[in-house]
C-alpha cells in the first residue's frame, strides 16, 4: 500500500527513522519488499532523476506497482530524491509519488526558498509533501559536485526562516555526513547539536538525513578481495547513531551506497568464484536476498523494524 510520507513522518517523529532506499532495478525492488517484509518495517523507496532516465519511469513504476501484489501486505511512500524543479512537477503530476525532493540547496537562500516554494504550491493541492535542502553536504550528487572543503553545515536559524516561508513539509539538513563511499578522512563527526538546536526551534518539522550509508570495512575488505579497487580508508555513518538522530527529529535516512556495495560485492565474488558462468540470474538471485538481509538489518538501525503493524493500523483508521 503506498501512503502519503507525512503520515509516515508523523508516526516516526522522534521515536524512530524510517528508511529512505533509492531503488533503480528490478532486483533492489524486490529484496527491498522482502526485507522489509522480514522486517516487517515502513519504508521510503526513493527514485532519483538517475534512476528514472536508467530503468525508464515507466517501467520503475509498473514494477513497484506489481511489487505491491506481490507483497500486499508492505506499507510505503514512493519519493523523488535530489529533484530538479522540472522532475518534481513530472512526478506531481504522474499522481504515483507520495513526496517530492527539491533540491536547490547549491543556490544561494533566497533562491532556494523561492524554488522550493513554487513546488510546495504545485504540490500540496495534490496532497503531496515537498521535501527541501539547506546547507550543503559534502562528496557528488546527481546534479552538483560539492568538495569536502566547501561542504557546509545548516544554520539553525535560517532552517527556522526556510521552512516558514517555503511551507516544506521536511527539511534535508546538513550536520556532517555526505553522498559516497568516502565520507570522513579520520574520525566521523556529525553535528547533532544542529539537530538539536533544529528540534527545538522547529519542534514537530520532520528532519532528513542524507548520505547516511555505512560503508562497513568488511564490504570493502570483501570487494577488494574479489577484484574490486576501492579506497580501503572508505568510512561511512556509524549504524548506531541512526537511533540517537531519530530521537532529535530525523524521520528518513537516506541509504544508497550501501545498497551499491552490497551489489558490487554479490557479483564480483560470483564471477570470481564461477569464471565459466555467464548466467545473470545466479547471482542476481543471491543479490535478491542479500539485500534483503542487509535492508531488514538497516531497518533494524534505524528503529523501523517491528512498526509496519502499527503503522498499518493507524493508516487504515486515518482512511475509514
Ligand atoms: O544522493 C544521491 C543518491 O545516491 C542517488 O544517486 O543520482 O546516482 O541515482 P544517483
Ligand atoms: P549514501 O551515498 O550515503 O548512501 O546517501 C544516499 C542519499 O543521500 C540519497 O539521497
Ligand atoms: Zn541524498
Amino acid at each position: 500500500m503506498i501512503v502519503p510520507t507525512a503520515v509516515l513522518s508523523r508516526l516516526a517523529y522522534s521515536q524512530y527513522a524510517i528508511g529512505g532506499y533509492n531503488i533503480n532495478n528490478l532486483e533492489q525492488i524486490l529484496g527491498l519488499f522482502k526485507g522489509c517484509i522480514d522486517s516487517q518495517a515502513p519504508f521510503i523507496l526513493q527514485i532519483s532523476k538517475g534512476a528514472r532516465s536508467y530503468a525508464d519511469k515507466r517501467m520503475l513504476e509498473a514494477i513497484i506497482r506489481t511489487a505491491t501484489e506481490i507483497y500486499p501486505e508492505a506499507v510505503f511512500a514512493v519519493h523523488l530524491d535530489h529533484g530538479d524543479e522540472k522532475t518534481c512537477y513530472d512526478c506531481i503530476e504522474s499522481g504515483f509519488y507520495s513526496s517530492v525532493m527539491i533540491d536547490d540547496s547549491h543556490e544561494p537562500f533566497a533562491q532556494n526558498v523561492a524554488t522550493t516554494r513554487r513546488v510546495v504550491d504545485k504540490a500540496h493541492p495534490k496532497g503531496i509533501s515537498v521535501e527541501a535542502e539547506l546547507g550543503r553536504l559534502g562528496g557528488v550528487e546527481e546534479h552538483v559536485s560539492v568538495d569536502e572543503g566547501s561542504a557546509f553545515l545548516t544554520n539553525p536559524d535560517e532552517a527556522v526562516q526556510f521552512v516558514k516561508e517555503t511551507g516544506c513539509d521536511s527539511l534535508a539538513c546538513a550536520i556532517g555526513t555526505s553522498h559516497g563511499a568516502y565520507k570522513f578522512t579520520g574520525r566521523q563527526s556529525l553535528h547533532f547539536e544542529i539537530l538539536e538546536a533544529i528540534k527545538k526551534r522547529i519542534p514537530g518539522t520532520p528532519i532528513v538525513m542524507h548520505g547516511s550509508s555505512s560503508v562497513p570495512e568488511e564490504e570493502v575488505k570483501r570487494i577488494n578481495a574479489a577484484g574490486g579497487k576501492l579506497d580501503p580508508s572508505a568510512r561511512g555513518v556509524n549504524e548506531n547513531d541512526y537511533l540517537p538522530a531519530a530521537k532529535l527529529g530525523v524521520t528518513k535516512i537516506n541509504v544508497d551506497t550501501d545498497g551499491r556495495l552490497v551489489w558490487t560485492r554479490v557479483h564480483r565474488e560470483y564471477f570470481r568464484d564461477h569464471p565459466q558462468e555467464f548466467d545473470l540470474r545466479p547471482p542476481g538471485k543471491i543479490f535478491v536476498e542479500q539485500y534483503a538481509k542487509f535492508i531488514a538489518h538497516k531497518n533494524e538501525k534505524l528503529g523501523s523494524a517491528g512498526k509496519l503493524p502499527e503503522v498499518r493500523q493507524a493508516v487504515e483508521k486515518a482512511k475509514a
